[in-house]
């Protein structure tokens, strides 16, 4: 079965065609970085704007690479949520139309639910049962997953997600947008001579909260020396202590289910610091770490097509609807 997969939930144009036995045929991204880049974050009308403009011709330009034609894909997933809706609205009206002229069913994906199977499309793919951590620009959620739709929510933040506590400190170092890969590059010329709070480690739980993280970072930028070793300081000591909380509430998450293996997926989990951080706990647990290359961290259309493709195996399917929902819990995908 060969699976079309649309994402534009946010500032990337992502298609993808999947094969269920034969793995992923083409994907191709456009990304809308240096749009944005100018007012220093994403601008929702102009997303959408762009994925009209980009959408169409990246979905001809992936059936060429695959060597197919409209009639040889057997059904459409596109991200229905969480996203944006002007943004959701132009894949899901996209792929609903091309649906229902190539007489194909179309599923509507989570979007963290194409996050959390990423890791799947590599050679090595953890099986289940597993914890997830799913950690991008919108969500921090740790979810234990029993298999494709069984997924239980163990944490979240309560707050701000881990990207939007990167993105943000970036913006008070001055960094532009994308402030995550800006902040993580900057980190790497520092060292952390302040020791910032591990927020929440303290008590029992697998909540996180990054905004009070935020808030001693806007003091610390404030009290603190204005030269760009200074700021490269406190971008290390920030990363640090986002690795470390993410870690200790990774390590209680496998002890409590009693599972070895972890998987890490979404934007932030491109993070080089997170990523060692992680590993060195998981070796230390006797625990597996898994966790996408990195161009599928980040949002992508390859993710979409792998988790419709799984559900349009299981026999589901969409109606006539154009489906988009801005604001969707994983929890209830179940
Ligand atoms: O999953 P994603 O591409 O989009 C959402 O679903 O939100 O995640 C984007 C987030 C942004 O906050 C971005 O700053 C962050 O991931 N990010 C990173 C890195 N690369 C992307 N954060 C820290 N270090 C990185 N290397
Ligand atoms: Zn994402």
């Amino acid at each position: 079965m060969y699976v079309l997969g649309i994402e534009t939930s946010c500032d990337e144009t992502g298609v993808a065609i999947y094969h269920s036995e034969h793995g992923l045929c083409s994907h191709l991204l456009y990304s809308q970085v240096d749009m944005h880049s100018e007012y220093g974050g994403v601008v929702p009308e102009l997303a959408s704007r762009d994925h009209i403009r980009k959408l169409v011709p990246l979905i001809k330009q992936c059936l060429k690479e695959s060597g197919l034609t409209g009639s040889g894909i057997n059904g459409i997933a596109y991200t229905a949520g969480p996203g944006l809706m002007g943004a959701l609205l132009v894949g899901a009206a996209t792929a609903r139309s091309l649906a229902w002229a190539w007489q194909i069913p179309a599923i509507a994906v989570h979007h963290m639910e194409g996050h959390l199977l990423a890791p799947m499309l590599e050679e090595n793919p953890p099986e289940f049962p597993f914890v997830a951590l799913l950690i991008s620009g919108g969500h921090t959620l740790l979810v234990q997953v029993e298999g494709i739709g069984r997924y239980q929510l163990l944490g979240e933040s309560l707050d701000d997600a881990a990207g939007e506590a990167f993105d943000k400190t970036a913006k008070m170092l001055g960094l532009g947008y994308p402030g995550g890969p800006k902040l993580s590059a900057l980190a790497e010329q520092g060292t952390p001579q302040i020791k910032f709070p591990r927020p929440m480690t303290d008590r029992p739980g697998l909540d996180f909260s990054f905004s009070g993280l935020k808030t001693f970072t806007m003091n610390t930028v404030n009290t603190s020396g204005k030269t760009d070793q200074d700021k490269a300081d406190v971008a290390a000591a920030f990363q640090q202590a986002v690795a470390e909380t993410l870690s200790i509430k990774c390590k209680r998450a496998l002890q409590q289910t009693g599972l070895k293996r972890l998987v890490i997926a979404g934007g932030v989990s491109a993070n080089k610091q997170i990523r060692a951080s992680l590993t060195q706990m998981v070796a230390k647990e006797n625990a597996q770490l898994y966790f996408p290359r990195l161009e599928f961290c980040t949002d992508n259309g390859a993710m979409i097509a792998y988790a419709g493709c799984q559900r349009l195996i299981a026999g589901q399917q969409q109606g006539l609807e154009i489906y988009a929902r801005p604001r969707w819990p994983i929890s209830e995908l179940n």
